[in-house]
């Protein structure tokens, strides 16, 4: 008799920023088997292509065709995790048609996961809410706007950069803001998710914890 490993098909995983949701994805899509999706990376790209046009992410109307026709390569922009891009992308995140636009093609990718394989970990701010609501495991991490932000500090410094903590507590607070407060899809943990606070735990105890979470879920079957 032996315990077979029970992969879910769709994990939802939501949480501000640098609540470690990045690494926590990267780890259950390898120890699962499972496609990862950024969706950050969708608003960054808009956000990053409307500042390089030179046009104002505020407007509605620009910002939603440049959803609508988002490209491979624009995912690829050395700079989409520039502070400027962050705040670009929070801004056109809150624009309900910008959200419409990347809605069909995030769902696409939980329906069809690419490279063969068999289930998706999404992660974002309305995954478990929006995108996927029937998601078999849903996800919340977070972590204290403090903890939060000294951890995207160290990774801008370690990224060669030479951040002011102030500026970056400052910049993440009115993202935080921005994203919770939106009448859209605002930040919100899904019906049923697992909360989790990260700010006591280093990128294993979150791991296992989910990990031990999503075993009990999915209650491996006998063979
Ligand atoms: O890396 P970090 O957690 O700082 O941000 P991100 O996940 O790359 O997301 C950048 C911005 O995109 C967020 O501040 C949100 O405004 C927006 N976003 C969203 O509205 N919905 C998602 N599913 C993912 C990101």
């Amino acid at each position: 008799m032996s315990v077979q490993l029970v992969r879910p098909r769709v994990i939802a995983l939501d949480g501000p920023s640098a609540a470690g949701k990045g690494t926590l994805a990267r780890r259950l899509a390898s120890h699962y088997d499972l496609a990862h999706l950024d969706t950050g990376s969708l608003y960054r790209a808009v956000g990053r292509r409307i500042l390089r046009d030179g046009r104002d992410p505020k407007d509605a109307t620009y910002a939603a065709g440049v959803a609508a026709n988002l490209q491979p390569v624009d995912l690829k922009d050395p700079e989409l995790r520039s502070e400027a891009t962050s705040q670009a992308a929070s801004i056109v995140a809150a624009i309900p048609a910008v959200r419409a636009n990347l809605l069909a093609w995030q769902r696409e990718f939980a329906k069809a996961p690419p490279d063969g394989k068999q289930g998706v970990v999404l992660d974002g701010r309305d995954i478990g809410t929006v995108i996927c609501p029937d998601a078999d495991v849903k996800l919340f991490v977070t972590a204290s706007p403090e903890a939060r932000a000294e951890r995207r500090f160290q990774e801008l410094q370690a990224a060669g950069a030479n951040p002011i903590r102030r500026a970056v507590l400052d910049e993440m607070a009115s993202r935080d803001r921005r994203d919770s407060e939106r009448a859209t899809a605002p930040l919100l943990p899904a019906d049923g998710a697992f909360v989790l606070d990260t700010s006591d735990l280093d990128a294993d105890a979150v791991f296992d914890r989910v990990v031990a979470f999503i075993e009990s879920k999915t209650r491996p079957r006998r063979a």
